[in-house]
């Protein structure tokens, strides 16, 4: 069995449901992949979880939960930072889950190069820092034969660069096209449905589906990452941001959807690259799909997406739960996968 030490770097929606995803599939872990996963720290904003023994996530649970009912028997440390206690444990997997910030990377790209740095895996599910510098922490990870994984960032429990890079290797990827944002296409699934914008962003959030401020989703952006992100790990390219042309969905116009309706068509938000040898085209628009469209029939919260290629025709994907839980499993793959 291979001990494998775990610190868990934030711990809001994705991280408190991987922390509770892991105890549950401890058997499987341990039986299946010989891993016995032990969680050395949980850092937060200004406090961290210690412990000298790294411990079985069931106990650690056990011990928020019991802090969670008042009890306080977890030990949280203040102003105590990552750097501080990384030395103190032998290499493991950090597991990354701090807020997304595209424009400086935020704190996750000051944890990730530090990991790396001190011979720690890491899977993330923060697209922010991997926006900023993915190849510079990949470059990183290569040098020091570690891992940097990044399913949980790129449209989390519908895989997509495990499919592209693993199951399409060899072949020659010309195009992709995916839904990969459930908040949008949940709006405007509504919206063909009869809603009005403003109602159905309002149903999204009431329902848990979108952020109190959606505008990541709602002006493409997220979208754009997932494109961005998926380009640069496929083909080794130092894309940015700005080579990404972005359209939300905000401005959308109702009698825009009336139409495609009437052509029996939906209009998706679609995040999309293609390309002619090394002239790649990046973009999220929003487009009237046919019923021939390999997308057609995903609609509500669901994603997907479709990888045009040379020698293995077309291959599609689709569903993947869109919520913390459904993250925290694309985390737990990708750390399996580690070791695998
Ligand atoms: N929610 C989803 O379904 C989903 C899906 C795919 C990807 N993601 C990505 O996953 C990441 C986490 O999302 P979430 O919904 O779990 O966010 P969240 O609920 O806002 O939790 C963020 C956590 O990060 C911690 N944090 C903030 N700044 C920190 C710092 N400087 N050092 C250490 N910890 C810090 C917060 O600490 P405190 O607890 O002290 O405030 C909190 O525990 C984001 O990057 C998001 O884009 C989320």
């Amino acid at each position: 069995m291979r001990k494998v030490n775990i610190i868990l770097v934030g711990y809001g929606n994705v991280g408190k449901a991987f922390l509770k995803l892991i105890q549950q599939k401890e058997e499987v872990c341990q039986e299946k992949y010989g891993l016995d996963l032990r969680v050395a720290a949980v850092v937060r904003r200004q406090k961290a979880l210690i412990y000298c023994q790294p411990q079985k996530p069931g106990r650690v649970l056990e011990k928020l939960q019991d802090n969670v009912e008042g009890k306080n028997s977890a030990n949280w440390e203040e102003n105590v930072s990552l750097e501080e206690i990384i030395d103190t444990f032998q290499p493991g997997v950090l597991v990354e889950c701090t807020p997304t910030d595209s424009k400086t990377g935020g704190p996750g790209l000051q944890y990730i190069r530090l990991a790396l740095d001190r011979d720690w895996n890491v899977v993330t599910a923060n697209k922010g820092p991997l926006v900023m510098d993915f190849q510079g922490l990949m470059d990183k990870a290569r040098q020091k034969n570690l891992s940097l994984k990044i399913s949980g960032a790129t449209a989390a429990a519908l895989p997509t660069i495990d499919v592209a890079l693993n199951s399409l290797a060899g072949s020659e990827i010309l195009k992709f096209e995916g839904i990969v944002n459930g908040t949008t296409n949940f709006i405007l699934t509504k919206m063909g449905e009869g809603s009005n914008f403003s109602d159905a962003l309002k149903e999204a959030q009431e329902r848990g589906i979108a952020e109190t401020d959606p505008s990541q989703d709602v002006d493409g952006w997220d979208t754009a990452y997932k494109v961005l992100l998926l380009t640069n790990a496929i083909f080794f390219t130092s894309k940015s941001l700005s080579d990404v042309k972005v359209q939300g969905i905000t401005h959308i116009n109702p009698a825009l959807i009336q139409e495609s309706q009437k052509e029996g068509k939906k209009l998706k938000l679609l995040g999309r690259m293609s390309r002619r040898g090394e002239d790649f085209s990046l973009e999220v628009v929003l487009e009237a799909i046919n019923k021939t469209h390999p997308l057609f029939y995903v609609d509500g919260t669901e994603k997907g997406i479709t990888f045009e290629t040379d020698t293995m025709s077309t291959i599609t994907v689709i569903g993947g739960k869109s919520d913390p839980t459904g993250t925290a499993a694309a985390l737990l793959k990708d750390l399996i996968n580690i070791y695998m």
